[in-house]
């Protein structure tokens, strides 16, 4: 690195210290996070850094976004290059990057068509209206949505509605009327629970902020089956466990099934916010009017979903996420066995959590963050990683010694030889 460069990042370095972060966010920002006591401020590949710049191996990934890792060059160039030659239009008119973005889901899920949105919970928001005007034209008015019993699809309130997780319900009552949740799992409990008024199954083949639970393959198939017997829409949020994570573009291709809408965000433009809600034909119901948005489609934001899903094809992405999964879930296996507060590793592909007694998943994040290592804690008893599926196997040995040093040091505390005692 040159002499000029050096001195350029200290000056920088010394600037992000001056500044009390945490105290200007109490200042100037919304209580709506509870965030770990670190700043970050860069980002490469699988390394992110804070502002004293102690370095991190992200096992977190901006919750299974950064697929690509951080500041991808693909994605960079991609945006840099966008950034000069258009940065938004109207969706009064074409654009020739959300037209490219679509051609390559339309690829990718067999010929599916595309609607782009900002968030997750906006392209479920657009599945939901989309399923509820199915209803009115080939299921009598029928509108209500069967979801899962600990479920996440968005803190909209539609989708809030459709969360099957009573904490995220509770203060926003009334809620919207036509949701309704079943056991994951339990088909026979989706079938007693379908009515007249039943038009959509919303699932999540692998649920994440539930805890990483994959569906049982009789159960994704058997809903599959339910809803075309029924004439019902299957819709497969595929937010958190596609674009690769699960080893295949989405993740009901595990299980040999196709939903009939699918939703997409996070990952999709590797960074950059992005939602899409694609559908099959039997569903392309949407006429002119009927939906919209302002930035949805946005060519910056395609330009970079673009980047992402050619680049997750050029570096065989997908198989790597299964390769690296299967090794890290080895040394997973091999932890659970050494330290008894943690068991059950579950999970796909580079989507795995390991459950933790005496409420202890939060110590062990705080404690990782000493060893320069970001995992995240769904619930005091879940441990989740969901990392860049760049990730290798020698970074997979980095994060095993340094989880390894982690669980040691929680096993030491006062608190948790008492627990355990
Ligand atoms: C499965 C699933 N659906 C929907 C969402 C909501 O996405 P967003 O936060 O982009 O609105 C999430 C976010 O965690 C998710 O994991």
């Amino acid at each position: 690195m040159s002499t000029n460069k050096i001195q350029s990042q200290a000056q920088m370095q010394m600037q992000l210290q001056q500044r009390d972060w945490v105290a200007l966010e109490q200042q100037y920002y919304q209580g709506t996070f509870k965030r770990q006591p670190i700043t970050l401020v860069r980002g490469q590949g699988t390394r992110v850094w804070d502002s004293n710049g102690k370095e991190y191996l992200d096992m977190v990934a901006g919750i299974a976004v950064n697929v690509l890792g951080h500041c991808h060059p693909a994605v960079v160039e991609a945006v840099q290059q966008q950034v000069t030659q258009l940065v938004h239009v109207s969706n009064l008119y074409y654009n020739t990057r959300q037209i490219e973005l679509a051609e390559l889901l339309g690829i990718q899920s067999n010929g599916m068509r595309s609607f782009f949105s900002n968030s997750g919970a906006e392209a479920n928001e657009g599945a939901i209206k989309l399923a509820r005007k199915f209803g009115r034209m080939h299921r009598h008015g029928a509108f209500e949505i069967i979801s899962m019993e600990n479920s996440f699809h968005g803190r909209t309130l539609a989708t809030t509605a459709a969360t099957g997780q009573a904490s995220y319900q509770a203060t926003w009552a009334p809620i919207p009327d036509g949701f309704k949740q079943v056991p994951f799992n339990d088909l026979q409990a989706l079938k007693d629970a379908t009515s007249a008024k039943t038009v959509a199954v919303l699932v999540e083949a692998v649920q994440g902020e539930g805890g990483i639970w994959p569906g049982n393959p009789e159960f994704i198939r058997g809903l599959r089956a339910w809803c075309d017997e029924q004439n019902l829409v299957l819709i497969g949020d595929e937010i958190q466990a596609g674009m690769g994570r699960t080893g295949k573009f989405f993740s009901w291709e595990n299980y040999g099934i196709r939903p009939d809408i699918v939703t997409l965000a996070k990952g999709l433009a590797g960074g950059v916010p992005i939602g899409a809600m694609l559908t099959d034909k039997r569903t392309d119901l949407f006429t002119p009017g009927d939906h919209g948005t302002t930035f949805g489609g946005n060519p910056i934001a395609c330009a970079a979903g673009i980047a992402t899903i050619t680049t997750i094809q050029e570096l065989h992405l997908l198989e790597n996420a299964s390769k690296v999964g299967d090794y890290w879930k080895s040394k997973l296996d091999a932890l659970c066995a050494k330290y008894d507060f943690i068991d059950s590793p579950r999970g796909i592909g580079l989507m795995r959590a390991v459950h933790v007694s005496h409420g202890l998943a939060p110590v062990i994040v705080a404690q990782a963050l000493e060893q320069g290592l970001l995992l995240n804690s769904v619930a005091p008893d879940t441990l989740r990683m969901i990392p860049p599926l760049v990730l290798s196997e020698k970074d997979v040995d980095e994060a095993t010694f340094l989880l390894d040093n982690t669980l040691a040091a929680v096993s030491a505390l006062p608190a948790v030889q008492e627990a355990r005692s």
